[in-house]
């Protein structure tokens, strides 16, 4: 239990549980955390602060699992979404606005010719592979196995409820495993329309794996060989690792991108990124939403990337994460604790080596985090934003280092 009081948002989980299945949806969902060590709503959020619904204030290292890249309500970002709010948002047609930012986007990243906007990551996957089943006229999809892609039939982990049909068309490979991909293609030669991956491992419960040398290079090949589309879902690392797109960092350009969180921050914007040669499937393609026009998200996304590239976003939340990951490894190690942490520094995990996959520890520690101010997630990976001052990565590591102290207290041999 926490030493907060949640009263108020516990009152609010036990009515939500009533007209709410589970009450809470997702990773924050009580059932993965220790009982009533967080709260489960939030009231307020500014800068990287969020307040729940009990006043009780905390650093948030979570930014909205993602979105939230320049500071909740960045002065910025909200001045440029009231005066489109003005203007218009959801329309008959879209606002001006989308042209600036597919140009915008197309402009940012290499071999990118066109832009198409949608709502969130488990559309913008989906689409992306309709593209490239209608550009080969082919049907089979590779992807690493055991990797989110969103939560539609294909690609959903939880396969409750999806039939199995929803997967026939997926072919999977390991992470790093160049020549299991090599393998897969040949075996399924002349029949993949796409090959997707994210541009470094990072799934919920397991430390996340950068890719090794030349592995998405090979990607790229295999998919070119293979006249398949190279598709690098970029949801939850795009914007934070480089401007470019992430593969950019390992000199890897594929036919398509899939940006959603970062990109607007927070408000709900996703986008396809693709090249030429997949232009008329593109076209061809049909896909529309009630509200794929709004043209609020598209100002908030044009004033995201303004601010990122106008204080050099990337590298500020480099030399933030570096900084919380040097300083969470030393405090766990004055405490006499082996942890890993993995990911790039913007999108740091920190997991306990005698968990072993358990978890057991790490939902100590971020209850012990929580109680004392600072919001982290137990089997999730983190992300760092440009609003975290080097003073609130400081306090982080003192609350860390409080909660190093919880676990050695709670486990015998921690
Ligand atoms: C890599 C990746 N792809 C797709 C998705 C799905 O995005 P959304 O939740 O916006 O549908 C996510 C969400 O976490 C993701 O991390």
């Amino acid at each position: 239990m926490s030493e907060r009081d949640l009263s108020k948002s516990n009152e609010l989980f036990q009515r939500a549980k009533r007209v709410i299945p589970g009450g809470v949806y997702g990773h924050q969902s009580p059932s993965l955390l220790v009982p009533g060590s967080f709260p489960t709503f939030i009231s307020k959020a500014e800068g990287c602060r969020l307040t729940d619904p009990d006043g009780n204030e905390y650093i948030d290292f979570l930014c909205a699992y993602g979105p939230m890249v320049v500071g909740y309500r960045n002065p910025q970002v909200e001045e440029a979404v009231e005066r489109q709010r003005h203007q218009c948002d959801s329309g008959n047609l879209p606002a001006p606005n989308m042209v600036e930012l597919a140009e915008r986007l197309v402009g940012l990243t290499p071999g990118i010719d066109w832009t198409v906007f949608a709502k969130n990551g488990s559309d913008a996957a989906s689409w992306s592979l309709a593209i490239a089943r209608a550009a080969t006229g082919r049907e089979l999809v590779a992807m690493v196995e055991r990797t989110y892609h969103g939560v539609h039939g294909w690609a959903n982990m939880m396969h409750e409820g999806f039939p199995a049909a929803e997967r026939a068309n997926i072919v999977s490979f390991a992470w790093n495993d160049a020549e299991g991909l090599e393998r897969l293609a040949d075996e399924h030669a002349g029949k993949l329309a796409a090959v997707i991956v994210t541009p470094f491992k990072h799934e919920a419960f397991g430390d996340s794996v950068m890719p090794a040398p030349g592995f998405l290079d090979t990607v790229r090949t295999v998919a070119t060989r293979s006249g398949a589309a190279m598709i690098v879902d970029d949801v939850r690392a795009g914007f934070r690792l480089d401007m470019r797109g992430s593969a950019q960092l390992w000199g890897v350009t594929p036919d398509m991108i899939l940006y959603s969180k970062a990109l607007a921050n927070g408000y709900p914007l996703s986008a396809v990124l693709g090249n030429d040669g997949l232009r008329d499937a593109a076209k061809r393609v049909f896909v529309t939403g009630t509200f794929f026009t709004q043209a609020v998200p598209i100002a908030a996304s044009l004033a995201t990337l303004d601010y990122l590239e106008a204080n050099d976003g990337i590298a500020r939340m480099r030399e933030l994460g570096n900084r919380f990951c040097k300083g969470l490894s030393d405090r766990a190690e004055e405490a006499g604790l082996a942890v890993t942490l993995s990911g790039p520094p913007a999108i740091p995990f920190m997991t306990f080596q005698k968990d072993e996959g358990s978890f057991e520890r790490s939902r100590v520690f971020a209850a012990a985090c929580a109680a004392r101010g600072v919001f982290v997630h137990p089997c999730h990976n983190w992300f760092v934003s440009t609003a975290h001052s080097e003073a609130d990565v400081d306090f982080a590591l003192d609350v860390a280092a409080e909660a190093f102290e919880t676990v050695n207290g709670q486990f015998e041999e921690a």
